[in-house]
């Protein structure tokens, strides 16, 4: 029986007009990652390579593809906000994309505002209704299967204060799609935004 399936080994290529993993492993909820250098310089950048990894204590984590300014920064300082990036702030989130250097402060760039953290020193987007403060709790240098050092490095962080905006407060539970948080497809250009549409429940089965 053949399997009616295109298969490739990534490190042989594709074989397709565009790399289909953004797009499968997508869409990505984004980290819009602020950090602070020591000498002060604000930065503000979006990483989709982004996820959460544990509850008690929260742990959010962003990968950063090279070394980059968000990442200098949070070995220097220990600490970054995350910011949720939602439909509104789209176009500002690209702007804070731009390949910017350590001296510019992307928050101006984009037409932000940065208020001051409550526990930690960086600043969040006043612009986002949510916002969690970080403490960076590892930096692990990738590697691949063979153990070959990646020129990549995931950033972890405990969240330690989390802002949430009123108005997505409903009863008493946060409404995820009231926020219209934007997320990442594949491609260029590829977005999705969450909608109250798109929800459906389904729980956990029980086994005796
Ligand atoms: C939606 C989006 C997602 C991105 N995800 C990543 C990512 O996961 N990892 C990465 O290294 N760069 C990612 N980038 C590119 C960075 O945002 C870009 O390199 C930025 O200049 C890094 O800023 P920094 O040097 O100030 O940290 C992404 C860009 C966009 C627009």
């Amino acid at each position: 029986m053949t399997e009616d399936k295109h298969f490739y080994e990534p490190a042989k290529g594709h074989g397709l007009v565009h790399d289909p993993f953004n797009a499968i492993v997508g869409p990505r909820p984004i980290g819009w990652i602020a950090s602070q250098a020591a000498n002060g310089a604000l930065n503000l950048a979006p990483y989709s390579f982004f996820n959460a990894f544990n509850y008690t204590p929260p742990i959010v984590g962003f990968a950063s593809v090279g070394r980059k300014d968000s990442l200098n920064n949070i070995e220097q300082t220990g600490e970054f906000v995350w910011n949720l990036a939602t439909r509104p702030l789209a176009e500002a989130m690209n702007l804070s994309s731009a390949a910017a250097p350590p001296e510019t402060d992307e928050f101006g760039l984009a037409g932000l505002t940065p208020v001051p953290g409550r526990i930690v020193n960086v600043p969040r987007v006043a612009e986002s209704p949510v916002a969690f403060e970080c403490r960076c709790s590892q930096i692990l240098q990738l590697t691949s299967a063979a153990g070959g050092k990646i020129e990549t490095w995931l950033v972890l962080g405990e969240v330690v204060g989390v802002h949430i905006d009123q108005a997505l407060l409903k009863n008493g539970s946060y409404d995820t799609a009231a926020a219209h948080p934007i997320l990442r497809g594949g491609g260029p250009a590829d977005y999705f935004e969450v909608m109250a549409e798109s929800l459906f429940h389904m729980r956990r089965p029980m086994y005796p």
